[in-house]
């Protein structure tokens, strides 16, 4: 998608540079910055300190940390420790240890010298691979915007309510949830993003519409407790979000906060939809709140605000009590009786075990 007019990716390598650059999100959306990573320290730093962040760009930034490690160690033990220090970094998003795991498999098929051209070739693979199923969600996403574009007045624009970042920041490109979205753009419906802001860490605030922004697309930001509101009043046509980790049984972990909006969204008869794509489903799963680990963060992140100042210094302010204690969990699970559906790349289907083993029977385990 576009930055200042020019397409990028989130992730990318250089005919005849060393290392994978990324954008450090971490910096949006008061700097653009761009940065190497050198290793696989560097890979697995850049995910932790959410420089990338967003499941599909977890994944394909740990199967380029992969390429990194073979590179500079093709070893049985080296490659092992690298897949271990990656897949312990963030808990929550299955991409991680999908793609880490695809990598190994592959690589521990050839002989040492063989194993760092073919980790980059398929680290390239899984990022093409992401645009695609993006650009597929997209194209099967669309048609639920399309029925509801149908039934307004001419010119009134469909209401997406969305949470988090599940753009294209959060991907190689497109995104997952924003991809029916971009899809909707380009085929000339009207259409209008209500943003949550998404606290902690703001990615709703500062990375959804700052992408949002770039491309053109309508949106408001709101405070995380609006959405409820603005269901209540009719505003919101059709909620999208992204996940993190999906299970067999269709209940789906994402961004702290989805659960209340799903609940809302039941509440008053609004289609809540999630855009899945198959690497972020966890077939060996069935009950999410059960059993998917959730990602318990650091208290500064609720503590502090971090934001621009007038004169343009990135300043840091404390906005709770000195000792007031913080829980912070990064993410909470959305039982698969709250959603209306789940946009993948094979289709839009039921949020239930025999309509994603009918979509990707040869992912079913047992
Ligand atoms: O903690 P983050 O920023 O990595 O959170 C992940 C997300 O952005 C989401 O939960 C997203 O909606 C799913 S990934 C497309």
């Amino acid at each position: 998608m576009r930055v200042n007019g020019r397409s990028m990716r989130t992730i990318w390598t250089e005919p005849g540079e060393a290392g994978v650059f990324i954008i450090d999100q971490t910096q949006l959306p008061h700097r653009f910055l761009t940065r190497r990573l050198h290793s696989v320290e560097d890979a697995a730093e850049a995910i932790l300190s959410m420089q990338v962040r967003g499941a599909p760009l977890i994944g394909a930034t740990a199967a380029y940390g992969m390429a990194l490690a073979a590179a500079s160690d093709p070893g049985e033990s080296a490659l092992a420790a690298a897949a271990g220090r990656l897949v312990g970094t963030r808990p929550t998003a299955v991409n991680l240890k999908w793609a880490v795991t695809r990598v190994i498999e592959q690589l521990s098929r050839l002989p040492a010298e063989d194993r760092a051209k073919a980790a980059w070739a398929l680290a390239a693979d899984i990022a093409e691979e992401d645009i695609a199923l993006n650009r597929a969600m997209g194209e099967h996403g669309v048609r639920l915007i399309e029925a509801i574009a149908a039934q307004k007045q001419a010119g009134r624009p469909v209401n997406i309510l969305t949470h988090c970042n599940a753009g294209w920041l959060a991907t190689v490109d497109r995104g997952t949830a924003t991809a029916s979205i971009y899809e909707a753009c380009e085929r000339g419906l009207a259409v209008h993003v209500y943003v949550d802001e998404t606290r902690p860490r703001n990615q709703g605030a500062s990375l959804t519409a700052w992408e949002l922004g770039q491309e053109g697309v309508p949106h408001t930001v709101i405070p995380d407790n609006t959405g409820g509101h603005l269901m209540q009043h009719g505003l919101v046509d059709i909620v999208i979000v992204g996940t993190d980790r999906t299970t067999a049984a269709g209940d789906v972990c994402n961004k702290i906060g989805t659960y209340l909006k799903a609940l809302a969204a039941k509440d008053n008869g609004v289609p809540f939809y999630v855009a899945a794509p198959s690497p972020s489903i966890d077939f060996s799963l069935s009950d999410g709140i059960a059993e998917i680990p959730i990602e318990e963060r650091s208290s500064a992140e609720v503590t502090h605000m971090t934001g621009e100042t007038a004169a343009g210094e990135i300043e840091t302010v404390r906005i709770t009590p000195e000792g007031s204690p913080v829980a912070n969990y990064g993410f909470d699970v959305t039982p698969a009786r709250l959603i209306t559906g789940l946009i993948t790349e094979r289709g839009v289907i039921a949020a239930n075990e025999s309509a994603l083993a009918a979509a990707f029977p040869e992912r079913v385990i047992g």
